[in-house]
């Protein structure tokens, strides 16, 4: 299929973009839409123009680095995910497609599609994880019964991939979803209990130095999650974080 693309071209972070367009002809409808993008920069190429710069990496909805608005939704319209598993047979021969990077203050545009998101990084640098001791006297993680409820809930927190696309539908520009999953993977586990009071409000106090806006609980951010993180995260870090408050 032959489709019309209007792209966010930035040459760096402080310089002005606009949108730009572009043509690609014979796309294969079994192609994923970054091949498309592949296709696209390999003609700018020859043609001595500039490619287009845009995150990627695993390819297989895990890595969390392929995030592109497209037309209008976060990772594009297909429910459940990622751009890079994205498909072209989703569009009809003739359409036109507009491709932007991530809006918001946190995530700045690098260049083209690429947004800077170290904020995510520092956020979880400042208590996403867990201490253990590796001393050589490491207990086997099974010898701790867990709940399977437990286990199943805190695996599903754990599949955020760190896309930001919550961040980017946000119409605050909230990153509660986010933080919420990385919170409650751990709050729902023994071995996270040990520091979970610090870790809530550390967290919390990183992502509001960081600039995101306030969860005002529309929803969008769970809508347009690739990986389903539920709202319900979020109701939970709030218990945590009350918690910690109560404590302090
Ligand atoms: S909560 Fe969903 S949308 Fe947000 S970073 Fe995690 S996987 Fe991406
Ligand atoms: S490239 Fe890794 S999730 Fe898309």
């Amino acid at each position: 299929m032959d489709l019309i693309l209007k792209i966010w071209r930035q040459k760096q972070r402080d310089s002005e973009g606009v949108m730009k367009t572009y043509t690609v002809k014979n796309i294969s409808k079994d192609s994923s839409f970054l091949e498309m993008l592949d296709i696209l920069n390999n003609d700018l190429v020859n043609n001595l123009e500039e490619p287009v710069a845009f995150d990627h990496d695993c390819r297989e909805g895990i890595c969390g680095m392929c995030s592109l608005y497209i037309n209008g939704e976060a990772h594009g319209p297909e429910k459940r995910v990622t751009t890079c598993q994205l498909h072209m047979r989703k569009f009809n021969d003739g359409d036109t497609i507009y491709i932007e990077p991530w809006r918001a203050k946190s995530l700045p545009v690098i260049k083209d599609l690429v947004v800077d998101r170290s904020a995510f990084d520092r956020i979880q640098q400042a208590g996403g994880y867990i201490s253990v001791n590796t001393s050589g006297n490491t207990q086997d993680a099974n010898l701790t019964p867990i709940p399977k409820e437990d286990a199943d809930k805190s695996f599903d927190a754990a599949t955020c991939i760190g896309c930001a696309a919550c961040v980017a539908t946000c119409k605050n520009s909230s990153a509660m979803l986010f933080l919420s999953a990385k919170v409650s993977q751990f709050a729902l586990l023994p071995q996270g209990k040990v520091e979970a009071s610090q870790r809530v409000s550390n967290m919390v106090k990183q992502m509001d130095e960081e600039g995101f806006g306030n969860c005002s609980n529309t929803g969008a951010c769970e809508v347009e999650c690739p990986k389903g993180i539920s709202l319900e995260n979020i109701s939970m870090m709030n218990r945590e974080f009350l918690k910690s408050t109560l404590k302090t």
